[in-house]
């Protein structure tokens, strides 16, 4: 599938994050079944540790809206490689959002896109707390 329009979501999401302390602007985009788009950034906090990432910020817009159904998320940040998730957000994605693509998006906006489970191999989950 080609990625293209929710490469330039998560580019435009960058817009709306918050990182006052690093200033390291992340955004994010993530794709429902039904091909909505919610939008995240990374919001920071002066208590550095409370910090949300952009991918989470996202995923908990769309959940608490009622969506269960994901195909893929794109992110982007300034750097000049590929942005790929935080060890955090790779569980949090397959946890909420099952095995969907990830698509990582570098400073010249080209796209290299993964399934969730090639970042997050052997992954805990539901099946391990029965
Ligand atoms: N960050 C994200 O938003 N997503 C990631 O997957 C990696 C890191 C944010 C967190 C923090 O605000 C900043 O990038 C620097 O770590």
């Amino acid at each position: 599938m080609d990625y293209k329009f929710l490469a330039d979501k998560a580019i435009e999401a960058k817009g709306i994050s918050h990182p006052p302390y690093s200033n390291f602007h992340v955004g994010a985009a993530l794709l429902t079944e039904e091909n909505k788009i919610y939008l995240g950034g990374n919001i920071e906090t002066s208590s550095y540790s409370l910090t949300i990432c952009a991918e989470r910020t996202a995923v908990f817009k769309a959940f608490s809206e009622g969506e269960r159904k994901f195909k893929a998320v794109a992110i982007a940040s300034d750097s000049p490689d590929f942005c790929p998730p935080c060890g955090s957000c790779r569980q949090v994605l397959m946890d909420l959002c099952g095995d969907i693509d990830v698509v990582m998006i570098n400073h010249k906006e080209e796209l290299k896109t993964l399934k969730l489970s090639q970042l997050l191999p052997f992954a805990f989950g539901d099946k391990d707390l029965k």
